[in-house]
C-alpha cells in the first residue's frame, strides 16, 4: 500500500548552516518525516548553497529520508556524486535541461528514487511521458532560490490536476515553498502528501531550544490532516 499520509519535510535552508548535524537531529526528534536538502548552483537559481561534500557530511545525521532538491543546471554530471553522498531521493527540475527523460533514468540507475520539480510557471503538458519514471513530483509554490517567500496560490489548481493525472501510481506530490499552517491545508486538500517547510519549521527555535520546531511541525501537520479528514 503506497503511503499517501501527510509527511512534513523541513528544509535545512532555514537551519543554522554552522550547526547542520545537531539541527537535523533536533528537527527529527521533534517529528520531521523527511529532511529536505536544497542544492543551489548560483546559475539555475540566483542563490548558491552547498554540494555533494556537504550532503555526504550530513548523511550520518539523517535517520529519516534524505530528500535532495537539485536546483542546478546541468544535472546529469552530478547525479553519481549525490547518490554516493547518500541521497534517498534526487529531484531534478524539468526546466534544467532538454533531456529530463535521460536525467530521470540516470537517477534511478544510480539507485535513488527519482523526483521531478516544476517551477510555478511550468504547466503539466510536458509530464505525460514521465509519470511512470518518477517516484515524486515537486510542485514549486515559490520561485526557487530562497526561503521565506510568499505562497503562490495559482498552484493549487495545478496540484489538483496533477493528482488526477497520477491516479493510482506510487508517486508522491511534494509541495515546496511557503508551507505553513494556513497554506498546508490548501495543498493537502488538493492531493499533496509531502509538505516541505523551511522558515515555518525553524522559526523561533534552536538546537538548544528545539521545542518550537516540534510545535511548528505539529501545527502544519494538524492543519493538513484536518483538511483531508485524517487525525
Ligand atoms: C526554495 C527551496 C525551498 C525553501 C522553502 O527554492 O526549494 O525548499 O527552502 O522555504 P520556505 O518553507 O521558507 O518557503
Ligand atoms: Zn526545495
Amino acid at each position: 500500500m503506497f503511503d499517501r499520509s501527510i509527511k512534513i519535510a523541513p528544509s535545512i535552508l532555514s537551519a543554522d548552516f554552522a550547526d547542520f548535524g545537531r539541527e537535523i537531529r533536533a528537527v527529527e526528534e521533534q517529528g520531521a518525516d523527511w529532511i529536505h536538502v536544497d542544492v543551489m548552483d548560483g546559475h539555475f537559481v540566483p542563490n548558491l548553497t552547498f554540494g555533494p561534500p556537504l550532503c555526504k557530511a550530513i548523511r550520518p545525521h539523517i535517520s529519516t529520508v534524505m530528500d535532495v532538491h537539485l536546483m542546478i543546471a546541468p544535472v546529469d554530471p552530478y547525479i553519481e556524486a549525490y547518490a554516493e553522498a547518500g541521497a534517498d531521493i534526487i529531484t531534478a527540475h524539468l526546466e534544467a535541461g532538454p533531456h529530463i527523460h535521460r536525467t530521470l533514468q540516470a537517477i534511478r540507475a544510480a539507485g535513488c528514487k527519482a523526483g521531478l520539480a516544476l517551477n510555478p510557471g511550468t504547466g503539466l503538458a510536458d509530464i505525460d511521458y514521465l509519470l511512470d519514471m518518477v517516484d515524486l513530483i515537486c510542485v514549486m509554490t515559490v520561485n526557487p532560490g530562497f526561503g521565506g517567500q510568499k505562497f503562490i496560490h495559482s498552484q493549487i489548481d495545478k496540484v489538483r490536476r496533477l493528482r488526477a493525472m497520477i491516479g493510482e501510481r506510487p508517486v508522491h506530490i511534494e509541495i515546496d515553498g511557503g508551507m505553513a499552517p494556513d497554506t498546508a491545508p490548501l495543498m493537502a486538500a488538493a492531493g499533496a502528501d509531502v509538505l516541505v517547510a523551511g522558515s515555518a519549521v525553524f522559526r523561533g527555535g534552536s538546537v538548544s531550544d528545539p521545542a518550537p520546531y516540534g510545535a511548528n511541525i505539529r501545527a502544519i501537520r494538524t492543519a493538513a490532516n484536518a483538511a483531508v479528514g485524517a487525525g
